[in-house]
């Protein structure tokens, strides 16, 4: 057993980028890697004693569906590093950071990589059931005539490829259609919505221009010809306004809706991880944490229900094992799925009824202080590359603890399946 805390060393995340953009020829174990091997090399830390590595994604690729392994095995880790692929939706970083840490806590390893990558440049598209059939009997035909007669069974209609969506696979909402649903059940508007939006961005911009942000990332080398390199993020508006937010159009719900390209997270590309430490060997290696592990908590509510408000509960959990209150935190990261989540998981903790009804609780968890809130912007306007979203908040958060010589920070993230993840760390 490891005796003190797990300890965040260091952080380090790629520009993130709108899917289809500069990243679009690369996938997501080319930016999982050049992430880690940033972080190995800036953190100067000795590849040997990385004991475990634990990564992130949400749509895997059918050719390496192991990300973790594969980035061990490409950014010259050992190759004796064990390292395996976690999905927890759009929580799946924060699950590869619980992991590396309940090993190091355990005695298991005394440091870790844990992180998390996405491409949604290259999502799989799939052929259709009766045309992957065919195409297995054809290859299976031991002549060319076997193999005609399969493709001679091909209809127009077989040929319409199936792509993955960004659906909940037990009711079919998509996830846009799902923040609509809690926005109108909540009574969250057009403007409050806008309003998250908005700070995103000006918090966001305010974050680029003065080097805070900068701070965290890895420039990214396009491959094949590597002349191009990415050394900024590309969805950050410092211009927007609340006028040109609200005259974006619905897109979920066109006639009665209120969720748009404004309010919503966009689709990104991307990768973020962390360097985790027993808190003993990273003062005997000479390391100044960036923070602590103090706590975290999972949760989960029925997807039928309100699909995204998991971390209504699993703040409340993570906060009282930790033995705290919202209003000892100097800061609070939230990922913003939507503006409406985000607007629809505050509303909660702040709700008698919320605590009564869902947490057994007499009174509302606490307010929620709004200038302590994603500070450096959230992922409305940095992107949210689903499986690397955790690893770049708690990157964020710690690095904004140590600058502003907080004591105790919260993050927390939405996911599929109504999940729900927070974490407290403190220094
Ligand atoms: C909402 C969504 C469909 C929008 O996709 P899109 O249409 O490709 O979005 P775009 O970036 O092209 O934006 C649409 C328009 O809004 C404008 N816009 C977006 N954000 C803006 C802002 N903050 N200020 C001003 N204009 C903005 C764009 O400039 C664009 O204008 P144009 O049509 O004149 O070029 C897509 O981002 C999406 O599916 N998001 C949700 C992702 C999701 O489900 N995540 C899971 C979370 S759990």
């Amino acid at each position: 057993m490891n005796n003190g805390r797990v300890a965040v060393v260091a952080g380090c995340r790629t520009p993130f980028a709108k899917s289809g953009t500069v990243y679009r020829d690369l996938t997501a174990l080319d930016l999982g890697k050049a992430c880690v091997r940033e972080l190995v090399e800036r953190s100067e830390v000795d590849p040997s004693a990385i004991g475990y590595v634990v990564m992130g994604q949400v749509i895997p690729s059918v050719k390496a569906p192991n990300l973790a392994r594969e980035v061990v095995l490409g950014t010259g880790l050992p190759a004796g590093v064990p390292a395996h692929t976690v999905n927890r939706a759009c929580a799946s970083a924060n699950e590869a950071i619980a992991e590396v840490a309940s090993a190091i806590m355990a005695g298991h390893a005394e440091a870790g990589i844990a992180g998390g990558a996405e491409s949604l440049s290259d999502v799989p598209i799939l052929h259709s059931r009766k045309m992957s059939r065919v195409l297995q009997e054809a290859s299976r035909a031991r002549t060319l005539g076997g193999r005609l007669a399969a493709f001679a069974r091909v209809r127009p209609r077989d040929l319409v490829p199936d792509t993955p969506a960004i659906a909940e696979p037990s009711t079919g909402l998509t996830m846009g259609q799902s923040a609509e649903k809690m926005a109108k059940e909540n009574g969250i508007g057009r403007e409050e919505q806008d309003r998250i939006a908005f700070l995103s961005h000006r918090n966001a911009a305010a974050a680029t221009e003065d080097g805070r942000l900068k701070a965290e990332m890895c420039p990214v080398l396009i491959s094949p010809r590597f002349e191009q390199v990415v050394t900024a993020d590309n969805l950050v508006r410092k211009d927007t306004s609340m006028e040109a937010l609200a005259a974006l159009p619905p897109v979920f719900d066109r006639k009665h809706g209120t969720v748009t390209a404004g309010n919503a997270s966009p689709l990104t590309d991307g990768a973020a991880a962390v360097l985790l430490m027993a808190e003993g060997k990273a003062k005997a290696e000479g390391y100044e944490p960036l923070a602590y592990v103090r706590s975290w908590a999972v949760a989960a509510v029925d997807p039928g229900g309100q699909l995204l408000m998991g971390p209504g509960i699993a703040i409340p959990k993570a906060l009282a094992r930790a033995g705290l209150e919202l209003s000892d935190l100097d800061l609070i990261e939230m990922h913003e799925a939507f503006a409406a989540q985000v607007a629809s998981n505050i509303q909660a903790l702040e709700s008698d009824a919320w605590a009564r009804d869902k947490l057994g609780r007499s009174k509302a968890v606490g307010k929620v202080d709004r200038e302590r809130l994603n500070v450096c912007g959230g992922s409305i306007a940095l992107g949210h590359p689903f499986g690397a979203t955790g690893a770049r908040i708690t990157t964020t958060l710690a690095n904004e603890l140590r600058r502003r010589k907080g004591k105790f920070g919260l993050l927390s993230v939405c996911a599929q399946g109504g999940m729900g993840f927070a974490m407290v760390l403190e220094r």
